[in-house]
């Protein structure tokens, strides 16, 4: 069953669920597609409070008994999605666990869209230093990563995983970021699959879409590494066994 790291589902924190209908209707579909565990990851650092913390906690504690009233056999957790940033970057050396999924030393953190910081593998290199492992969420929808996918190399090799989204790999963040989702899983360069869910709508808890499209190109035990096998030893507090190949450029102009 696969085990989603990636989710907005917690209400009224962010851009994800606007409110506990929402959330439960994110927590039954996901169920419906067949997933066991869902981390919700609010965004903490670009559009949140300081206090989204606190507010997380008590959230999650509250989705646990209303899963629980209406029968919904869902495992949820709590971690978040950090915006790097100088400050984050403070946040993470101090405080590292409060930002961490829960029980585990990996943290998930985000780029700006735009652009890649010119010091970001010496940021990677701090949070891994602080004893924190980064899992650098949705690489593929960043300019610089999809169209420089070989870049991505160095993060991983400084000590950072990756997580791919769902929605890259249909296509609905254009045709750019599939094809470096694809090639980023491919290269061993991304270890996670996860949905990055924002609602039941245009960015659903689904895994299906994605299986069906990952299976032109892998096999099911891989597709399994992906989103059940690896996301377990995360939860587990377990980093992954994989070889992190160098993309070379010819290879993606192809
Ligand atoms: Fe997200």
């Amino acid at each position: 069953m696969a085990k989603d790291l990636h989710s907005h589902i917690l209400p009224k924190l962010d851009d994800g669920a606007k409110n506990w209908e929402e959330s439960l209707t994110i927590a039954r579909a996901a169920v419906t597609d067949g997933v066991s565990t869902i981390v919700a990851t609010p965004h903490y650092g670009r559009i949140s409070e300081p206090e989204v913390i606190e507010k997380s906690e008590n959230l999650i504690e509250e989705l646990r008994e209303k899963l629980k009233r209406e029968n919904i056999d869902l495992e949820v957790k709590l971690g978040f999605e950090v915006f790097l940033s100088f400050e984050t970057l403070e946040r993470i050396k101090t405080e590292g666990e409060a930002l961490a999924i829960r029980d585990t030393r990996f943290i998930f953190i985000e780029f700006p869209f735009l652009f890649l910081y010119p010091n970001v593998t010496s940021m990677i290199e701090t949070i891994v230093e602080s004893g924190f492992i980064p899992i650098i969420a949705h690489p593929e929808r960043n300019d610089t990563l999809a169209s420089r996918p070989e870049l991505l190399y160095d993060l991983i090799k400084a000590g950072a995983l990756s997580q791919v989204n769902t929605g890259s790999l249909t296509g609905g963040f254009g045709s750019r970021a599939r094809k470096a989702g694809f090639l980023f899983l491919e290269n061993s360069l991304a270890q996670v699959v996860a949905t990055d869910a924002h609602n039941a709508t245009s960015r659903p808890p689904l895994f299906s879409p994605a299986i069906k499209a990952l299976k032109k190109h892998f096999s099911d035990e891989e597709i399994k590494i992906f989103v059940e096998e690896n996301p377990s030893l995360i939860l587990q507090g377990e980093k992954p066994s994989f070889f992190p190949q160098p993309i070379k450029r010819r290879k993606f102009l192809l």
